[in-house]
């Protein structure tokens, strides 16, 4: 009988699935922090694993990949990838594998459930309630969503459906993206607008690209700077993307309305972060795609990815890694 390959796997994988990886392959159930630091009998297993099946914690880099001398696929339960060295693994001809278009919907979901909830003050509101401020006078005002401009940096298939539930509250959609999206502006989605004339015009400025080496901390002050007085940012992309402490200080000096941030740039962030004080500001725990069926969707694609893969097949969704980086 042909060997099993070996397989490392990260990804928490449902009981169902587990047994099929189990069935194809050698597997081994690990974590991110055990490989990171691994023991001599998980070091021996790393030498031997042609696959990986993993979220983001574990950084694909020469050094994993010294320990890993045999890996060919690594594949994300993520669509993001921002996890790996794209130079390192063209050169090392590692193949990386990611959950694109099943998590499109939840994640768009967010991202417009969090500028309503800005617009509308609906954390504000929450907490003057409980905190008996309504028995003392009104709450103030909120704003009316639509007529409002909400610009889209980034436009792929999760920047359309926000444009598309932002279209049914009635907001202008404005986008902008290196390649113009003539498909988008002809269906009537979106209009382009210059990258400074999106921060400076929207009401709302929602971020859709990925994290790559070009746009790792490519929001910061002068972009800050653009918006008006009363924009909120929000921000379910990466956090990488955005200069934090150039975010927070504009946040902290109401020289922007307030944000909504479902990503930071180094997670899980501590209950006594900065950006937890603000009161401008939702959070949320990186759950963009967190819902039962939209996880179970991307655990099940990443799975087939890596079985095809370790198994010659074409994988469902291979990253180019040349074009994106
Ligand atoms: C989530 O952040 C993902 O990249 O899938």
């Amino acid at each position: 009988m042909r060997e099993r390959p070996t397989v490392l796997v990260t990804a928490p994988l449902p009981d169902d699935l587990r047994d099929l990886v189990a069935a194809r392959t050698d597997m081994v159930a690990t974590t991110a922090d055990a490989l990171a630091a691994p023991d001599e009998a998980l070091a021996q297993r790393m030498k031997e694993a042609v696959g990986l099946l993993t979220t983001i914690r574990v950084k694909i880099d020469d050094d994993f990949l010294d320990r890993c001398p045999k890996l060919k696929v690594v594949s994300n339960f993520a669509v993001g990838f921002d996890n790996v060295d794209l130079e390192v693994v063209q050169r090392r001809q590692v193949m990386i594998c990611n959950t694109p278009g099943v998590l499109d919907a939840a994640v768009a979901d967010i991202a417009t459930v969090m500028l309503l909830c800005l617009g509308r003050r609906i954390f504000q509101n929450d907490r003057f309630v409980r905190e008996g401020s309504w028995a003392k006078g009104p709450a103030p005002y909120s704003l009316d969503i639509a007529g409002k401009t909400l610009g889209l940096l980034g436009m792929g298939r999760i920047g359309r459906l926000v444009a598309e539930r932002a279209r049914a509250f009635g907001l202008k959609v404005a986008y902008y993206k290196p390649n113009r999206d003539g498909e988008a502006e002809a269906a009537g989605l979106a209009n382009y607008l210059e990258r400074d004339a999106l921060f400076a015009e929207s009401d709302f400025l929602s971020v859709h690209c990925p994290l790559t080496p070009k746009t790792r901390g490519s929001i910061g002050a002068r972009e800050f700077a653009l918006m008006k007085k009363s924009a909120f940012f929000v921000n379910t992309a990466r956090g990488g993307i955005v200069d934090e402490a150039a975010l927070i200080a504009v946040l902290r000096e109401g020289r922007i309305a307030g944000a909504g941030l479902d990503v930071m740039v180094k997670e899980p962030i501590p209950g006594d972060h900065p950006l937890c004080s603000l009161p401008n500001v939702i959070l949320q725990p990186h759950i963009g795609s967190a819902t039962h069926e939209t996880r179970r969707a991307m655990i099940e694609l990443a799975v087939r990815n890596v079985l095809a893969a370790v198994e010659g097949r074409q994988p469902e969704a291979v990253v180019d890694t040349a074009k994106a980086a």
